[in-house]
């Protein structure tokens, strides 16, 4: 096991590229076995412990797996042999669910252990299930796996209740090679979904509508592989703009769609931040005190989930009063047990959390309780007085790439140690 120790208080400067998007990533790959021919190249994946275990799972299914470098992965599913995935990788990841509307697009059929994930609430997955039941599949659930099959896979006109990048993605996977047009409605419009569309029209799929309310998707007989380049990642931006907010820092990050992050770069402005974009790029300033503000967690375009608990480190600090509302997961709030254990005053009720800020965080002993909740506390880390040591970084090694080196190249002190 290991730990990252950060010695706080060091203003964060420089330039620092973002890498792909995580939550792209994860559906891409999976979403690359729809082709029964051709390889696919697909680039500025990220270098992430979830990546590492798609590889597996991909190697273990019969696909050939190249890595051409850190950030390139060459994958060739036309041999793939088996529909069955239940191994501990499976289990351990979130989007390994994807196999199964991929699988199931293809072969029609599939078995796949039931997925694992952030420990965020209860993640059920009776939309994914409701989509691909809504076009003819028989699904079991029995000794923790997914049994699915369809003699036929019929396109259906298909409304979630609920809005969910999961769902979406899965079900827009499944219809690829459904018969006939699949309509899906009240769907996820996040930047994600968009480019899992975009890389499955590559491959010869007919989607349109991803990024609105209603997509549409007219099955084809067959995919290919093809070449793609996975989008920058809009929570890894908005991790480094916060860190840069909280540190009073002035840095430059690269690789980013500005676009993608209007809902946080709206906040920090809010705030008192001075924020700058270029055509890719994204300039994050402060020169003097920041002001306390309310969030709201929703789907995109609204303020995301996955960035609240790194702003919630940056409130923990701002001038006056904020207040948090989380609507998507009920326990992403555990983050600021630890907060506290640092100076900070928080008060959770439920999924509404008042911070009053103060003046300063000291450095302490803490967990990383989750992906999201790990970036916080580096935050933390890098804002406190002090040392601070951060424990089950696995969490953070999940989704955020060498995220020590990046921030040393931005002047924190922080490095990575074995556990004792
Ligand atoms: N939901 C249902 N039924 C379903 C699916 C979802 O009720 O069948 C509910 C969930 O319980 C939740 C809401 O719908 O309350 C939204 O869940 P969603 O399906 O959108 O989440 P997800 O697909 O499981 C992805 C990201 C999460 C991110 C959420 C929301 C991946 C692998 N994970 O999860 O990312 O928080 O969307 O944007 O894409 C992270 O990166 O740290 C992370 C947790």
């Amino acid at each position: 096991m290991e730990r990252l120790v950060i010695n706080g208080g060091y203003k964060l400067r420089g330039v620092v590229e973002i890498a792909g998007a995580k939550n792209a990533a994860v559906a891409i790959l999976p979403a690359a076995i729809l082709a029964s021919e051709g390889k696919s190249i697909i680039d500025n994946i990220p270098d992430i412990e979830d990546v590492h275990c798609l590889e597996r799972i991909l190697k273990g299914l019969g696909c050939t797996v190249n890595k051409i470098d850190n950030n390139t992965l060459e994958i060739d599913s036309s041999d793939m042999n088996t529909v069955e995935a239940c191994t501990a990788d499976v289990r351990a990841m979130r989007a390994s669910y994807y196999f199964i509307g991929a699988m199931l697009s293809r072969f029609k059929r599939a078995k796949v252990d039931l997925p694992g994930g952030c420990p965020i609430g209860v993640r059920p997955i009776d939309q994914h299930i409701k989509g691909f039941e809504a076009m003819g599949a028989e699904v079991i659930i029995e000794h923790g796996a997914v049994n699915i099959k369809a003699d036929r896979l019929v396109g259906a006109n298909i409304f979630f209740d609920v809005v969910s990048v999961g769902a979406t993605i899965n079900v827009m996977i499944a219809a690829t090679m459904a018969e006939g047009v699949t309509v899906l409605e009240n769907v996820a419009k996040e930047p994600h979904v968009v480019d899992v569309a975009n890389f499955l029209n590559s491959m010869g799929a007919d989607i349109k509508g991803a990024g609105t309310d209603i997509i549409r998707i007219r099955g084809v007989e067959s995919m290919k592989g093809h070449n793609y380049s996975v989008i920058p990642d809009q929570i890894e931006a908005g991790t480094f703009m916060i860190a840069a907010a909280a540190t009073k820092g002035d840095i430059t990050i690269t690789n980013v769609i500005p676009k993608h992050l209007e809902s946080i770069t709206a906040k920090l402005l809010e705030m008192g931040a001075i924020i700058e974009e270029g055509d890719d790029s994204i300039r994050v300033a402060v020169d003097k005190p920041l002001r306390g503000v309310s969030i709201k967690t929703a789907p995109y375009p609204g303020f995301p989930t996955d960035v609240q608990q790194p702003m919630s480190t940056l409130l923990c600090v701002a001038d006056g009063r904020s207040m948090i509302t989380e609507t998507i997961w009920e326990s992403r709030l555990k983050h600021l047990d630890e907060l506290k254990k640092m100076g900070a005053s928080v008060k959770v009720e439920g999924r509404v959390a008042v911070l009053e800020g103060v003046s300063k965080l000291t450095g302490a002993i803490v967990k990383a309780t989750d992906l999201r909740a790990g970036a916080a506390m580096v935050i933390a880390g890098l804002v406190a007085e002090g040392k601070t040591e951060i424990c089950s970084i696995e969490h953070i090694d999940r989704g955020y790439p060498h995220i020590e080196t990046k921030f040393r190249e931005l002047g924190a002190d922080i490095y990575r140690i074995q556990e004792e």
